[in-house]
Parts: structure tokens; sequence; C-alpha cells
């Protein structure tokens, strides 16, 4: 008889000897083996350690076979395959229509963006730009339960998943989604609060990138150029859409190298992740105009 042990065992194995790249929503080959094993059988994350040596269910052996074969074979990333994935202890629908959610900011928001977010109340007007499935706008609408919430993206498919996560979590009474280029709809000085994870990797690293990102949609990682196209956009717009006493925390990851070459009197201030992940900063409405207003941005 198999245990769940002995098959975690095995499929841990095939994917260690397949190298796969666990780079989208989980740490290690141990943790996507698990997620495999417990969504082929059909039981939620939340299993104790009891269910090692419970018999793993025939029934669930075929399903778990093809599964593992698209992640080795294919590369195709666990949360595509099991059409969800976790981000700070909140769930989403996952699929090809937008990129696999992982973005460090999610935490920060966790801590209701503490110390850069300093208002007694929280943001009432959030726009998270380049949002995807939506899932960092969406735990910013659960952390600061009292504000109006816009998810932005230019792809269509992106934006249905979006939706299909605002249904899941029962928020279209306060969180909107719509079409748009970066912030080009937003009116001067309306919104308190911009999350923005845009594309940032260049043409040139994206050749170099591990089989797993070619199942994300290109246009949800490449920018142009240096990575850095979107990213300064969002600078210009951000310090016209933003409130006077508004935040923007925009994501780069490594391209804050490139970041600091084009801007280099900009102060920008990268943030300390404790949970991981580089190239995230907060800046201010005022900190983006005067930087403006220098003719440094
Ligand atoms: C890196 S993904 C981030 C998705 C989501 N925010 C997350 O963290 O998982 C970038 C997103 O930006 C969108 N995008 C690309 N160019 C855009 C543009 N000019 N205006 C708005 N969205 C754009 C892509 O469709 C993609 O969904």
């Amino acid at each position: 008889m198999e245990t769940f042990r002995t098959k975690l065992g095995q499929v841990e194995r095939a994917l260690l000897d397949a190298e796969v790249f666990c780079g989208h929503g989980y740490l290690s080959a141990h943790d996507e083996a698990v997620a495999l094993l417990l969504g082929a059988s059909g039981l939620s994350p939340d299993q104790d350690q009891s269910l090692l040596d419970a018999p793993f269910p025939p029934e669930a052996a075929t399903q778990l076979d093809i599964w593992v074969a698209e992640r080795c074979v294919s590369r195709k990333p666990t949360a595509y395959i099991l059409g969800e994935a976790y981000l700070g202890g909140y769930r989403f629908l996952c699929d090809e229509r937008a990129l696999i959610p992982r973005s460090p900011i999610a935490h920060l928001i966790l801590e209701e963006l503490s110390p850069w977010w300093s208002a007694d109340c929280g943001p009432g007007t959030i726009v998270e730009v380049c949002c995807g499935g939506g899932n960092l706008g969406i735990v910013a609408a659960q952390v600061f339960q009292h504000s109006r919430v816009w998810l932005a993206d230019l792809d269509a498919s992106a934006l249905s998943l979006a939706r299909d996560n605002v249904a899941l979590h029962k928020l279209a009474g306060r969180v909107g989604c719509y079409r748009g280029d970066l912030l080009s709809a937003i009116a001067p000085e309306s919104v308190d609060l911009i999350i923005a994870n845009p594309p940032y990797v260049s043409v040139a690293e994206m050749e170099d990138l591990p089989p797993e990102y070619r199942h994300e949609p290109a246009m949800a990682l490449v920018s142009e150029e240096d990575g850095t196209q979107l990213a300064r956009q969002l600078l210009q717009q951000a310090a016209t859409a933003l409130r006077p006493d508004g935040l923007m925390v925009l994501e780069v990851g490594e391209t804050m190298w490139e970041m600091e070459a084009r801007f280099p009197k900009v102060p920008f201030l990268w943030l300390d992740l404790p949970q991981g992940g580089s190239g995230i900063a907060a800046m201010r409405a005022q900190e983006l105009r005067d930087w403006s207003a220098a003719g440094i941005l």
C-alpha cells in the first residue's frame, strides 16, 4: 500500500530529477510535491502531519501522474496546473490569463504598509495598476476594509481573471475592474494609494529565464529596452494621479539597478523585505512632485 509519505517522496524526487524551477509561488520541490498530492486527492492545504501515513487514494494516482508529467516535461508551473495560488494567506484563482501571484508587496500590505502609510485612517481610494489577476488589489481591499479599489490592466484576459477573483472574494461592491494603459485614465489628485507591479524584464533577460516563465503571458513580464520603460512612465503618471498625501508602492525587482542608473539623482527608498525579494520602493506624492519639479525624474 502506498501512503502519502511514499508518494510524496516519489514526486519530490521526480521534480528534483527534472530540475524544475521553483519561483512561482512555491519555495521548494518539496512544497510543490505536497501541493500536487493534496490537489490530486481533492484535499485542502491545511492538513496535519498524520496524513503522511494515510493510504494515498488509488483513484488520485492517475491525475497525479498526469500533473507530474506536465510539471516535469512541459515545465508548467504548479499554480497553473492546480488552477489556484495563495498569496498573503488568501486563495486566488490562477491560470494562464495572468501572471502567477508572488509579489512581496502582499506582505507589506498585510502590515498595512506601515510605516509608509502613516495617516490615521486607511487609504480611501486604491488603484492596483498592472493588476493581472488582481491579487494585490484584493489583498489591499481585505486589509483596508473601508477602501474603494480599482484593478486596472491593459490585457483583457488578465482582467477577466481579476473579475473572477473579485467574485471569489465577494468584493464586487468595493472592487471594480477596468481596462486601461497604466494610469492614463486616472483623474489628477484622485488616488490615495497606487500599487504597481508592472512588467520589468528586459527582452535580453527574458531569453535566460527558466522554461516555467514561458507559460506566463509575455505581456506580464517584458518591458521594452532595459526593463524600465513602464516603471518610468508610472513615476510620471503617479506624480499627477496621487492625492497630496498619497503613496505609491512600486516593484521593479532586480531592475532597481537600471532605475538607479536612469535616475541617478532620485533618492529611491528600496524597502527591506524580510520575507524575501528585492526592488520595491515606496514613494510619497510630494516626493514624486519634488523630483519632477527638480527635473531629476
Ligand atoms: C508583472 S504582471 C503583475 C500582475 C499582478 N499585479 C501581480 O503582481 O501578480 C504585470 C501586468 O501588467 C500588465 N500590463 C502590461 N502593460 C501594461 C500597460 N501598458 N498598462 C496596464 N497594464 C499593463 C500585464 O498585462 C500584466 O497583467
